[in-house]
This record gives C-alpha cells, sequence and structure tokens, in this order.
C-alpha cells in the first residue's frame, strides 16, 4: 500500500512537472474515483483509489524499466555539457522520471540499453557478484580463429593488472578482411571489449549489444527507440544467473 500526495503520485508517473500538475488540477482536468480535486496536496492511496487525468486513468508504478535499442554518437548519461545523453533522447513523458542508464554502453556502441529509476535493480544487475552475461555482436578488423577463442575462455590479461574473467567468444564469417563474432562477458569493466581485443592485436570497428541477462534485444525497436519492458521480459535478465 502506498499513500501519498496526489501531484508525487502523478509527477511519478511522468504526467508532468508539479508546476503542470498544479494546473491540471486548478483547471479540472483531475479526478480521484468520481470526484474532481482542486488541490494538489491530497493524500490518496493507490491501492485503493483510481486516478483519473483528462478521463485517462493513471495507473501508478513505483519504478519504470524501459529497454533502448541505443544509437550511436549518444553518451549513456543522463546530462553533459557537451554531449547528447541517452536521456536527451527519450521521449518526453520519460524525461522527468528520473530515468538513468543501467550501465554503459560506448558512445559509438549501439544496441541494448535499460533505463530505471530504480537504483538497487540497477545495483543488483551491474555487481559483479550477480554475474548477469552480455552478450555482443562486434566486427572486428581482421581474422579471428580459434587462439583467440581459447585466449578469451582462459581470461584476456588487459596488461595493466586486470585479468578478465572467461569470456564466450563465437566466431560468425569473415568477409573483405573483417570478422563477424558474438562476445559474452560476465563483467563491465571499462571499454571492456575493445581493450580484450587489443590486448590480442585486434580493432574493434562495431559493436552492438544484443542480450543483458537473458534479455533479448527486441529486433522491433529502431535504433534511438525506446518501450516498456513486459514482466517477462524483466524476469528474463535474472534467468541466465539462475542456471
Ligand atoms: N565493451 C566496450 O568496449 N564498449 C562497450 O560499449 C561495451 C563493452
Amino acid at each position: 500500500m502506498a499513500v501519498m500526495r496526489l501531484d508525487k503520485m502523478l509527477s511519478d508517473c511522468g504526467i508532468g512537472s508539479r508546476r503542470e500538475i498544479k494546473e491540471y488540477i486548478k483547471r479540472g482536468s483531475v479526478k480521484v474515483d468520481e470526484k474532481t480535486i482542486n488541490k494538489s496536496d491530497v493524500k490518496i492511496n493507490t491501492d485503493k483509489n483510481s486516478v483519473f487525468v483528462d478521463g485517462k486513468k493513471i495507473i501508478y508504478k513505483k519504478f519504470t524499466y524501459i529497454v533502448m535499442n541505443k544509437p550511436a554518437g549518444v553518451i549513456s548519461a543522463t546530462e553533459d555539457k557537451k554531449e547528447q545523453t541517452v536521456v536527451d533522447i527519450l521521449p518526453d513523458k520519460y524525461k522527468k522520471i528520473g530515468l538513468f542508464p543501467v550501465g554503459r554502453l560506448d558512445k559509438d556502441t549501439v544496441g541494448l540499453l535499460i533505463l530505471t529509476n530504480d537504483g538497487k535493480f540497477a545495483h543488483n544487475t551491474l555487481s559483479p557478484k550477480k554475474h548477469i552475461w552480455k552478450k555482443y555482436f562486434a566486427t572486428i578488423l581482421g581474422f579471428i580463429d580459434q587462439n583467440d577463442v581459447d585466449a578469451f575462455f582462459k581470461g584476456i590479461d588487459l596488461g595493466n593488472g586486470e585479468i578478465c574473467k572467461s569470456a564466450k567468444l563465437e566466431i560468425c564469417n569473415t568477409e573483405n578482411g573483417k570478422t563477424n563474432v558474438f562476445i559474452e562477458i560476465s563483467e563491465g569493466k571499462f571499454h571492456q571489449i575493445k581493450r580484450m581485443f587489443s590486448s590480442v592485436g585486434k580493432e574493434v570497428l562495431f559493436l552492438k549489444r544484443v542480450k543483458f541477462g537473458g534479455f533479448k534485444l527486441d529486433e522491433n525497436i529502431k535504433e534511438g527507440e525506446v518501450r516498456e519492458l513486459t514482466e517477462e521480459e524483466f524476469e528474463s535478465i535474472f534467468e541466465s544467473t539462475l542456471k
């Protein structure tokens, strides 16, 4: 049960800023159950009361979890003075509810990025102890062979005292002097995949995250687009760690 102020509930749901919500209330757009409300500080019970804005029922959710197919050229941060961030490109309704990216993808990396306002969830999924595997598709300049696969499996030495945990490297195909691979890692070191390939003398030309835990990127989400996770998708994140 959550008892809270009506304006907080509406702003948590992304309906607008506290000031905008005050305006909605002033113009009679907000109803609790059957009653039109004229004060923002009215207390409501999110389990018992039904809240409507302009006739549309607002369902209270404590936290929001969305998946973005991150495009290249934006950084995984909430705000930045120079660069466009993943939060800048969110649809307006998701901009004011405190979403932040769960972990980081480099500016030129594309693909699956989860954004949430649930700090505990972010902490849990990023904790190395949880062993959430992340899968990437990568295009590498040059050739990749079984020696590389073995070296990644053994654990790449990044050369600065950091040894990576075992990674799964799968060769897809080679064309025009480039090799397409899938790589799965269970950590999130800074520029990890690029540095792992660099350690074996290779350059990453393209990098896309395709899976986070057991949750696969829905290819119907175009680059730059987002949508909320379904409950099954949320659960699937933790699937690979249950085995
Ligand atoms: N590894 C990298 O090098 N870059 C990313 O964006 C993600 C993993």
